[in-house]
């Protein structure tokens, strides 16, 4: 699965907002996941080691019907960063576990300007 994640853009995200086709971001922020700057970019399972880190987008028009607060509900963040609303209503739900299956890959990370 690792080799077939892809870096998706905030313009390609935007672009699945139907319901026969709905990606959604979680923990779309991009930060350093330490102290260390890193230039690599790398699209990992694991943020072990110091780079940008950013969220998980999922491909979650198979899970819609299958979703216990409705499609309207998740169609809220179709397109966007839904962890706002996610963590309003289910912080504690295991995304991650929950859409294995249909991970798209990471947000893009932006380039950040140089302190
Ligand atoms: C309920 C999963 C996104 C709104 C639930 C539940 C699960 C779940 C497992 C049942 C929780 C429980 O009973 O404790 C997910 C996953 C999401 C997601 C995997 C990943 C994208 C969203 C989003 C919204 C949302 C973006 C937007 C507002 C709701 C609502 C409920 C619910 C309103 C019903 C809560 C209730 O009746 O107590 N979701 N959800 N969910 N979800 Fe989501």
């Amino acid at each position: 699965l690792k080799g077939r994640l892809i870096e998706v853009t905030e313009d390609e995200l935007s672009k699945h907002n139907k319901k026969e086709d709905c990606w959604i971001c979680i923990r779309g922020l991009p930060f350093l996941c330490s102290q260390m700057t890193c230039e690599k970019n790398i699209i990992t399972e694991n943020h072990s080691s110091p780079h940008m880190w950013t969220g998980f987008v999922y491909n979650v028009t198979p899970y819609m019907e299958y979703h216990p607060g409705g499609e309207d509900e998740l169609m809220k963040a179709a397109g966007t960063d839904g962890t706002d609303l996610f963590d309003q209503v289910h912080r504690w739900v295991n995304y991650e576990s929950m859409l294995k299956e249909c991970l798209v890959g990471r947000m893009a990370v932006k380039p950040i300007a140089a302190p």
